[in-house]
């Protein structure tokens, strides 16, 4: 939790508060120390009161929790509700039982000290069933496992066993408690229900053979009539009717309403399996219960002498087998007794009056140590053998106060017993909390209240109390009875403020007196006791012969009741008052090195009704229960208080100055302490020894602080461990990397030189071959030979010639790869001209072949030749639209193969004129324009001049069958390679073509010749030379 939420949880808190404010018209407040008018009962009541009818029954006096008996299911011990209520803070949520069971769990969990939860409030007024939910409580709330789950129901289910052999239908209550339980609930130090253990005090025993009117027996009795099963019923020799039973019927209502016997025997049933009880115990466990109903019924009759004779032996004969005693023996017991003269023993017979009295005696005895032996049996079930340090929580359910009206000896104890933990409540409440004030010297206004000292003192003061006037009179010899009891009361204790009789009381009070009643003024009322029977319930005089007989059951259970070894002497028990008057000293000493936190049960109405306040009735039990005087301490006192040492100690990591150590005294530590925390002045006092806190918000912020700090600290630490743990493992880790390393590095360190040794075999080996690779291929050279090889090819297939003419880019061969790669050579240029060949189109290669012809007719002959190379050729250099169509006209019948421009000079004077020169299929034409001016038939074509050098002259000779015909011509065509090839392939003449050097003879006209002469100069230039010949310089080309 961080401060934020810290601070939410406070506002929250405050909200409730609030809340609960605003809703007090309705609901009344629900902790009565927030009462305006805290000193006046009526507005107590009248809080009470309104709560009720809102079906709210508790309601808190600081942590005291008020319960009003609401005599109906209230919709609000849900497990959901208890989810709610556990570990809130006590006063963030509406009262309940389960906040208190919540906070006495949480305290003890955080102190780890002791702790019991004083149940108290009059017959009927809910503390049974208050302790059972406190019980329930813990029983979800607690840690589970399978074993604790294990002590658990055992826990619960002791509640039903106990009830059906320890619980009767009063007038007060259906279920009334019939003897008191204190229970511990064991928790280990992780606050799981560990174990447990009961011990009961002073069972009712009397109801066993007597019930007052409107009163039942003991449940366990009905619930086996109504609900055994019928072989079982057989076995036991019992009728399924309980009128059948005289122990039964007394009361006159063995049925009741609102008690379901057949159920609840289920109940025990399962109840007494879970805790372990085995199929003989349980078979023992019903024979004496039968037997007891047997017992009942025995019916004695005076025989002729005068003595108790048996009237029906039927009943005895199964009390002998179901206890397993002889039945002359049993038969004997019930009718005499035992009487020890000197040396012999005597048995003298019974009166029917005796008999009767020893028979129900008996009858007492056995169902009361049998409870006895339940409760013990119970406590084995529940003890928890490990011997690890437990805290325990005890719950006190003790019969509560009783009046009736007819009180006896039963109802005494009760009432004294109550009287005890009023002194214990005071004592550990106003008293003390007065007395700390005091003591602490903390300014105090002190409060009134009535000490019931007095009264306690009253019953069991030495030599002068009640308990010890009674049992006087129980041991006294001579003739003592219950009257000679009174009087010495009467004069003992006459002048008592508290006590009364007939003959001691004033005129008004007699009236309200039998003679032979006492009435004591107790703290929660009066009460008039009936003195009859009170000697002998306190002698509970079992005739020593009924235990003898006993002795001999085979019964183990009975066996086990009455030990041989139980002292025979003459010399009497203790009588069962001072017996219970020491146990309750037992308690108060086990209560009192407990922590206390009381409920209050109050009973609303005498009716067992729901939604009914008498406001008489419970005006009177806030009285006495000093609730007002409580409330009144409360106001003006101080919620929370701890000694310096301990506060600090729980607190001191709050605040810097006193964490982890305080170096001066534990109160200068608290000061400096809440200093820090900001406790305002009027929050707090300080004693000499202890700090008191006035309210719990105070205190609660404190603890919700100390619990996010907890958690901080707890962090802390855990990441220090942590921390170290992880720096150990991280070490561990570290070390076995380097390990790994090592390893790691050693093999590669190893593979490194492995591969460097055969790295220099290698190179050793790859020098060798280097150096005689010129040799024959011997052992030294092979591989590196192989190598040259492989190295040679893979050079040869990244540089391998993309053309043919790269050809002669091929890479040079080591020695002895040259005969491969001329081979390889040779099928690679094969290849490529292959792959050439393949990919070339019939046009290129008509082409290609006129250019084969004119490199045959002029390659290393006519030096511009070269040039012309890369010239691709055309079909012909003038479009038929740029013909003159009348030439056209003229020789279309020859076909024109191929026309171009030209420049014609003059046979004479040699003027250039440009002309078309067209080759048909049979001739060459000379045209200007539309005029023909020449027509060569190509059979008359003598042959064709050219210069060996780069001008672009030819002389086209021709033979003259007619004087008139023109002569040779003289021309210059740009494309001049181009049309002589054409010429050649067209008119079939390839050999007439001549290169020639110098000049050329041509003729002009028949018989006349001229000449030109080509030269090469710096210039192209055509002149007239001075010769008359025409001068052709052409400028020398580089050959390439
Ligand atoms: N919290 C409760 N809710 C419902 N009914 C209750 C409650 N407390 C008591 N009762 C009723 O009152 C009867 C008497 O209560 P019980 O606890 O036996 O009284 P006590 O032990 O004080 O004599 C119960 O049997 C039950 O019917
Ligand atoms: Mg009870």
């Amino acid at each position: 939790m961080d401060s934020k939420s810290l601070e939410e949880r406070c506002n929250q808190i405050l909200r409730n508060m609030e809340a609960s404010l605003t809703a007090r018209d309705r609901v009344g407040i629900q902790d009565f120390v927030l009462l305006d008018a805290y000193t006046s009962e009526n507005a107590f009541l009248d809080n009470l009161r309104k709560r009720f009818h809102e079906n709210l029954i508790y309601t808190y006096i600081g942590t005291l929790l008020v319960s009003v008996n609401p005599y109906k299911e209230l919709d609000i011990y849900s497990k959901k509700q208890m989810d709610t209520y556990m570990g809130v803070n006590f006063f963030e949520l509406p009262p309940h039982i389960y906040a208190l069971a919540d906070n006495v769990f949480r305290t003890m969990q955080s102190e780890f000290n002791n702790h019991f939860i004083l149940i108290s409030g009059e017959s009927g007024a809910g503390k049974t069933e208050a302790s059972k939910k406190i019980l329930q409580f813990y029983a979800v709330s607690c840690p589970s496992t399978k074993l604790l789950n294990n002590v658990r129901d055992r826990l619960l289910l002791s509640n039903p066993v106990l009830e059906a052999f320890g619980n009767a239908k009063t007038l007060k209550n259906d279920n009334s408690s019939r003897f008191g339980k204190y229970m511990d609930i064991q928790f280990d130090h992780q606050g799981g229900a560990v174990g447990g253990h009961i011990l009961s005090y002073l069972l009712e025993k009397s109801r066993v053979v007597h019930q007052n009117h409107g009163e039942r027996n003991f449940h366990i009795f009905y619930q086996l009539v109504e609900g055994g099963e019928e072989d079982l019923l057989r076995w036991l020799g019992l009728e399924r009717n309980s009128q059948h039973y005289r122990y039964l019927v007394q009361g006159n209502c063995a049925k009741v309403s609102s008690i379901n016997d057949k159920s609840d025997w289920k109940t025990v049933q399962k109840a007494l399996s879970v805790i372990e009880f085995s199929e003989s115990d349980i078979e023992h466990l019903f024979g004496i219960i039968a037997s007891v109903l047997h017992l009942g019924n025995i019916k004695f009759e005076t025989d002729v002498r005068g003595y108790a004779s048996l009237s029906n032996n039927q009943e005895m004969h199964w009390v002998s087998k179901l206890l397993g005693i002889p039945a002359q023996v049993l038969q004997q017991g019930l009718t005499h007794r035992k009487i020890e003269a000197k040396t012999e023993e005597v048995f003298t017979p019974f009166s029917v009056d005796h008999a009767v009295y020893a028979r129900d005696a008996l009858a007492k005895a056995i169902y009361g140590r049998t409870f006895n032996w339940l409760v013990n049996k119970i406590n084995e079930s529940l003890a928890n053998k490990d011997s690890s340090r437990k805290t325990v929580i005890g719950l006190l359910d003790i019969y509560g106060f009783e009046v009736f009206n007819v009180n006896s000896f039963e109802q005494f104890c009760i009432n004294y017993c109550n009287e005890k933990l009023q002194q214990l409540f005071i004592q550990l409440t106003i008293k003390s909390e007065q007395e700390e004030y005091e003591m602490e010297g903390i300014e105090w206004e002190s409060v009134p209240y009535f000490n019931n000292k007095i009264i306690c003192d009253l019953v069991e003061e030495k030599h002068r109390g009640i308990i010890s006037l009674l049992d006087e009179e129980c041991l006294r010899p001579g003739e003592a009875t219950d009257l000679t009891l009174l009087e010495k009361m009467e004069e003992k204790i006459g002048g008592h403020p508290h006590f009364v009789t007939h003959k001691l009381a004033d005129q008004k009070t007699r009236k309200t007196l039998e003679r032979g009643d006492f009435r004591l003024l107790h703290y929660a009322g009066e009460v008039t006791y009936c003195v009859v029977g009170f000697l002998d319930k306190n002698n509970d005089l079992l005739y020593r012969n009924g235990k003898e007989v006993m002795r001999q059951s085979k019964n183990a259970i009975i066996k086990h009741c009455f030990p041989s070894s139980e002292p025979d002497t003459k010399r009497r028990p203790e009588t069962v008052v001072t017996q219970f008057k020491s146990s309750l000293v037992g308690l108060t000493e086990i209560l009192m090195s407990k922590e206390p936190w009381y409920v209050r049960c109050i009973k609303p109405n005498e009716a067992k009704q729901p939604g009914r306040f008498d406001d008489v009735l419970v005006r009177h039990q806030v009285k006495y229960l000093g609730l007002m005087e409580h409330l009144r301490v409360r106001r003006a006192g101080f919620a929370y208080r701890r000694k310096y040492d301990i506060f600090l100690q729980r607190y001191k990591p709050l605040c810097p100055d006193t964490w982890p150590n305080w170096k001066g005294s534990a109160a200068e530590g608290v000061k400096r302490l809440i200093k820090h925390l900001g406790y305002r002045p009027d929050e707090y006092k300080m004693g000499k020894t202890k700090i008191f806190i006035r309210h719990p918000r105070t205190l609660f912020a404190t603890e919700d602080a100390f619990q996010v700090c907890k958690h901080k600290l707890a962090t802390r630490i855990q990441a220090k461990y942590k921390g170290y743990r992880v720096k150990g493992d991280f070490q561990k880790q570290k070390d076995a990397a380097t390990k790994i390393e090592n390893c790691w590095r050693g093999m590669m360190a190893r593979k490194e030189r492995e591969k460097r040794a055969w790295a220099v075999k290698v190179i050793k080996k790859f020098i060798k071959g280097f150096m005689t690779r010129n040799n024959p291929a011997c052992i030294d050279n092979s591989e590196y030979l192989a190598y040259v090889r492989q190295n040679y090819l893979t050079r040869l297939k990244q540089s391998l010639p993309k053309t043919v003419l790269e050809k002669e880019a091929w890479p040079t061969p080591p020695p002895i790869m040259k005969e491969a790669s001329q081979l390889l050579k040779k099928i690679y240029i094969c290849h490529m001209v292959r792959k050439y060949v393949r990919g070339i189109t019939p046009q290129r290669k008509s082409q290609l072949l006129l250019k084969v012809q004119t490199s045959s007719m002029f390659k290393g002959k006519k030096e511009n030749y070269p040039f012309s190379v890369c010239r691709p050729f055309m079909d012909t250099r003038i479009s038929p639209e740029d013909i003159s169509i009348k030439v056209l006209q003229m020789i279309r019948h020859e076909h024109i193969k191929y026309s171009v421009p030209v420049v014609k000079y003059d046979r004479n004077g040699f003027r250039p004129r440009l002309r078309q020169l067209i080759f048909t299929q049979d001739a060459a034409y000379l045209v200007e324009e539309a005029k023909i001016k020449q027509r060569i038939d190509y059979s008359s074509l003598k042959g064709v001049s050219v210069s060996n050098l780069s001008d672009n002259f030819l002389i086209l000779h021709v033979t003259y069958d007619d004087i008139k015909q023109k002569g040779d011509l003289v021309l210059q065509c740009d494309y001049l390679f181009e049309a002589l090839t054409k010429l050649s392939v067209i008119a079939n003449k390839q050999n007439y073509i001549k290169v020639v050097q110098g000049s050329v003879r041509f003729d002009i006209q028949p018989g006349r010749e001229g000449f030109v002469d080509f030269k090469s100069g710096q210039e192209s230039m055509v002149y007239r030379a001075k010769n008359g010949h025409l001068m052709v310089e052409s400028t020398r080309t580089k050959s390439r």
